[in-house]
């Protein structure tokens, strides 16, 4: 019987996902060769660190230091970069594309910061760039994008895609507890890095949003057109107020895109209990796409881990093998090159309605005269809660749920209550609410 053809994978980083893909390659190397009639054969796990015990068994002989070298071996054909970052990675990506092997990363960093230059550098070397891993985890959501929902222009995409950050939310709503508290006991059981901020401050989510937004609208999306909030800080009061009144605070990605051009951003944003995005609790991740044709589609499931994140890396992995067999690239990747200049929405225009938390003066008049400066600026009020004052308070919580307006009226409003001589006493608390039309 012919020897069956081998495609040599390199590894380079050799840290939780690097050992995931190790143990994958591993445990479904006979399955995947009879589903793709090759066989996927490492060849090599390149990692500064060669000491640190990862738990999973892989010949030492495999182990190096010179992923350099590792790249430039004959019977290397793909290469993975797990590295992190945009060092090394970089550098050695780079390396590998330069030689026309097809590099898979689950790296949202250099692709959201150095999209531009990788893709050219891969289209210019007849190879490929592959990054199914850099977005929810182990789901398929960059297939989905790329393939599956090819037939359709892509109205929105709203994306929980941070488990971290999820995590800690659902954990205020469900103990009552405030950020603090939630994020160190999230560091404690190793759901939250020593150092949260690309998590906590919404980076690595602003990260992911851009990539998908390169992925639906065929652009480069720069980072600064990424507006970027997270959730540091946030109030267990605003989790608590939110439910009272039919919401959960999410941090979602949002990606619109329209006849006026095209919105990223990422934000806390309060979802209604009913929609399906507000039961995505804990570390899991979900996305809704909405296309033209097929109208909505939801995606769930394990946003990051070793498990999850190689079953993407190997999926890339057998993708990569078979365009190699096929000889060459499957598709190009015109997804990310311009189809044609993309306009970004100005931030002032994009239409909303909010969830306010004012600290008002409890005294009579008082909601009267911040209602006529709302109304002042065209934005209706869907909604008023307010609870007694504790005894003594001089000021007291007043949640308002405005209809839809426009982000500069908003601005306006709020800097005129803020204005008026004793009426709040400390800025207002502002959230979007999602309703997702
Ligand atoms: N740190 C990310 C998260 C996973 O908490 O979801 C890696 O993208």
């Amino acid at each position: 019987m012919a020897k069956m053809k081998e495609v040599g994978v390199a590894v380079l980083g050799f840290g939780t996902v690097g050992a995931g893909v190790v143990d994958t390659l591993a445990k479904n190397g006979d399955l995947l060769a009879e589903r793709l009639g090759l066989r996927l054969v490492l060849r090599g796990v390149a990692d500064l660190d060669l000491a640190t015990d990862r738990g999973v068994a892989v010949d030492p002989a495999l182990l190096t230091t010179d992923g350099a070298g590792l790249i430039a071996r004959p019977d290397v054909d793909v290469v993975v970069e797990l590295i992190g970052g945009t060092g090394a990675a970089k550098d050695l990506a780079l390396q590998a594309l330069r030689r026309g092997k097809p590099v898979v990363t689950a790296n949202k960093k250099l692709l959201a910061e150095h999209g531009e230059e990788i893709h050219r550098v891969a289209e210019e070397n007849q190879t490929e760039i592959l990054f199914e891993a850099s977005v929810g985890g182990g789901i398929p959501i960059i297939k989905a994008l790329r393939e599956g929902l090819c037939a359709n222009r892509i109205e929105s995409i709203y994306g929980i895609l941070n488990g971290t950050c999820n995590y800690v939310l659902t954990r205020m709503e469900e103990a009552h507890l405030p950020f603090e508290t939630v994020l160190r006991e999230a560091q404690a059981a190793g759901f939250a890095e020593a150092d949260p901020s690309l998590d906590i401050d919404g980076h690595d989510t602003a990260h992911k949003a851009a990539v998908l937004a390169s992925l639906a609208y065929g652009c480069n999306v720069p980072l600064a057109k990424v507006r970027v909030a997270g959730i540091r800080g946030i109030a267990a009061a605003d989790i608590a107020y939110a439910a009272d009144m039919g919401y959960r605070i999410k941090l979602l990605a949002l990606i619109e895109g329209g006849a006026d051009g095209v919105e990223v951003s990422v934000q806390p944003a309060l979802v209604p209990h009913h929609h399906q995005l507000a039961a995505v609790g804990g570390v899991f991740n979900a996305v809704l796409v909405r296309g033209d044709v097929v109208g909505t589609t939801l995606y769930y499931g394990r946003g990051a881990g070793r498990a999850a994140t190689a079953s993407a890396v190997v999926a890339d992995l057998a993708d990569a093998a078979l365009n190699l067999r096929a000889g060459g690239r499957r598709r190009d990747l015109s997804a990310v090159r311009a189809r044609a200049p993309v306009v970004f929405r100005d931030p002032g225009e994009i239409v909303a309605r909010h969830y306010l938390r004012f600290s008002m003066r409890d005294l009579p008049g008082t909601l009267a005269k911040v209602a006529t400066v709302l109304g002042a600026h065209r934005i209706g009020i869907d909604s008023v809660m307010q609870k007694e004052a504790a005894k003594g308070a001089a000021y007291v919580p007043v949640i308002i749920v405005t209809g839809p307006a426009k982000e500069r009226e908003m601005a306006a409003a709020l800097a005129e209550i803020a204005a008026l001589a004793g009426v709040t006493d400390r800025p207002t608390v502002t959230y979007r609410i999602e309703d997702f039309e």
